[in-house]
Formats: C-alpha cells, sequence, structure tokens
C-alpha cells in the first residue's frame, strides 16, 4: 500500500467533520450560537483520529462515527474554552479570533463549554452504531476527559507548586493531552467493532502520539507564529509553565518528539498495512507548525 496524501485527507475529512457539525447547531437556541463560535475552525485531529482509526479496522458506515468524532471534537473545544479562561491560561486569543470569554464575557463562556461537554454525551448516543459500542465509547470517554484525564491533568498544569521534573511533566502530558488523543483512535476501533486487542494496541501507541502532541504544541509555543497558530505564542514561559522545553531546553524537546513519534509509529506498524495512515499521521503532528 503506498502512502496517501496526507494533507488532503486531511482537507477532506476536514470537510466532512465541519459539514456534520454544521448539523448539530441548526435550529437550536442562543446558546447554541455561542458554542458554535468556539467550534468554528481548528484542526479537527481529533474526530479525524477517529475517522481513520474506523477506516484502518474496516468500518464504512460514516453514520456510525461521524456522531462519535463530532462529540470528540465538542469536549475538545470546551477543553479549550475553559484553558483560555483569565483564572486558567488566561488567552484572549483562540482560533484565530477573540476567544469565548473576551468575545461573550465570562459566564457565558464558562456556560458554553459546559453545554459542548454534556451535548457531546448526548451525540454519542446517537448514529447507527450498537449500543454495546455507544456504551464502550461514553466508558472510555468519560473515563479519559474527566478527573482521570483532562481535567485531573489541567489540576497539574495550573498548580504551580508542582515540582519541575520530567515525571512531573509526563503526568501533565499523559493527561491533560494523551489520553484524549488516545481515546480518540480507540473509539474509532470501538464503532468498527474491532477485537479487544487491536483496541488495546491502538490506545497504547495513540497515548504516544499524544506525548508527542503536547511536546509539539509546547514547541509551538516557542518557535509559531501567531498568524499560523491562531493563538498567542510564548505564553508557557511568560506564565513558568512546566513544559517540555522547560525540562529539556528546545533542542531537546526536539529530540524526545522524535523519539515519541517512532514509538508511536512502531505501535501502528504492528497492527498491520491498513493502519500505515496513522503513521503518516503522527510524522504531520511531528512536523505540524500549526
Ligand atoms: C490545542 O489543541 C490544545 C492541546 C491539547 C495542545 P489543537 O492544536 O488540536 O487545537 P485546534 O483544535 O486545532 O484549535
Ligand atoms: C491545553 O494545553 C490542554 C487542554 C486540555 C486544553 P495548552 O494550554 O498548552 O493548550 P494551548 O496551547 O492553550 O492550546
Ligand atoms: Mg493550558
Ligand atoms: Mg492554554
Ligand atoms: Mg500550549
Amino acid at each position: 500500500m503506498k502512502d496517501i496524501d496526507i494533507v488532503k485527507y486531511l482537507a477532506e475529512k476536514k470537510a466532512l467533520v465541519d459539514e456534520a457539525l454544521k448539523n448539530y447547531f441548526a435550529n437550536t437556541n442562543s446558546l447554541f450560537e455561542i458554542m458554535h463560535y468556539s467550534i468554528d475552525r481548528g484542526k479537527r485531529i481529533r474526530p479525524i483520529l477517529a475517522i481513520m482509526s474506523f477506516d484502518a479496522n474496516g468500518g464504512e458506515d460514516m453514520n456510525i462515527i461521524l456522531p462519535v468524532a463530532c462529540g470528540l471534537e465538542l469536549i475538545h473545544t470546551y477543553s479549550l474554552i475553559h484553558d483560555d479562561l483569565p483564572s486558567m491560561d488566561n488567552d484572549d486569543f483562540r482560533r484565530g479570533k477573540a476567544s469565548a470569554h473576551k468575545k461573550f464575557g465570562e459566564a457565558m463562556a464558562i456556560l458554553s463549554g459546559d453545554g459542548l461537554f454534556a451535548y457531546a454525551f448526548e451525540l454519542f448516543t446517537q448514529g447507527n452504531g450498537l449500543i454495546q459500542e455507544k456504551y464502550s465509547v461514553i466508558k472510555s470517554v468519560s473515563e479519559a476527559v474527566g478527573p482521570k484525564g483532562i481535567v485531573f491533568g489541567q489540576s497539574l498544569d495550573i498548580n504551580n507548586e508542582i515540582d519541575a521534573t520530567p515525571k512531573s511533566l509526563r503526568r501533565i502530558h499523559v493527561n491533560k493531552t494523551a489520553k484524549f488523543i488516545a481515546v480518540s483512535i480507540k473509539c474509532g476501533a470501538i464503532m468498527a467493532r474491532a477485537p479487544e486487542h487491536i483496541i488495546d494496541k491502538s490506545y497504547n501507541a495513540g497515548l504516544y502520539m499524544g506525548i508527542l502532541f503536547q511536546y509539539t504544541d509546547d514547541i509551538l509555543d516557542i518557535i509559531g507564529e501567531k498568524k499560523k497558530l491562531g493563538k498567542t505564542p510564548g505564553k508557557d514561559v511568560a506564565f513558568g509553565k512546566l513544559t517540555a522545553p522547560a525540562i529539556y531546553g528546545l533542542e531537546g524537546a526536539k529530540f524526545r518528539a522524535e523519539r515519541y513519534a517512532e514509538l508511536a509509529k512502531t505501535g501502528f506498524s504492528a497492527l498491520g498495512e491498513r493502519f500505515r495512515i496513522l503513521n503518516q499521521i503522527t510524522d504531520f503532528i511531528l512536523n505540524r507548525t500549526f
């Protein structure tokens, strides 16, 4: 099997996700309009990973995976809205425009995040998938994004008392970012009714991809351009955040990002030729500039 054009693939899948998302925000109420403001734009990496993994595991009916993929993007967007709040990272610029609290005020930003978080789980119950698989998605995602995952990671991230050690860094990266990336891949496998050992192995390779993702996010905070990123670089150093470059230096962080990419690709390669696309997106994440 030959490599596909990953940039084209990402654009096509992003269009598919954006189209599906549009339907979930049509004919609703004014809170949905505010939620949709923050949903608009973004790379859609997590929903695309779910679709890729669904494909790689032989899934065919898009109506099975799209509600799950969209739900993942809703949770991700909620996490960004709350991450940007003045009491968290205090970021006024997100996805190339004013962040939610700048645009609508802090109370509405918090509520729109709450709304997105809950609405995601409504989406997980929808579509053509079977109840057993939907149950597994809800169980796995809630574990990855709640107090054993993102919310815990974020609580460590904002705690300035934390030791600046490699172990603390890894705990932050795994919880705030990697578990969610990994579970996005896992959801694709679950909805395609893949065997248990494939689901587990793709999750484990996804954890490496997720750590890689946060490494490149930390690196781009130093070397990225505001216009490309759609968010303000330089904030991590200004806030004294515990990041990969803070522990290992910029070159050390780049070197280790490459190692995490290798670990992820070794994991996906073991799953067979159909998973080659996950190796390609791993390289895309390693080399990303936004
Ligand atoms: C940013 O995520 C937050 C992290 C977990 C590092 P993305 O880089 O995927 O942001 P969008 O969705 O493209 O805006
Ligand atoms: C955010 O990490 C992780 C989330 C769970 C939202 P960052 O704080 O580094 O993300 P950015 O750089 O603001 O996108
Ligand atoms: Mg943060
Ligand atoms: Mg932030
Ligand atoms: Mg960051």
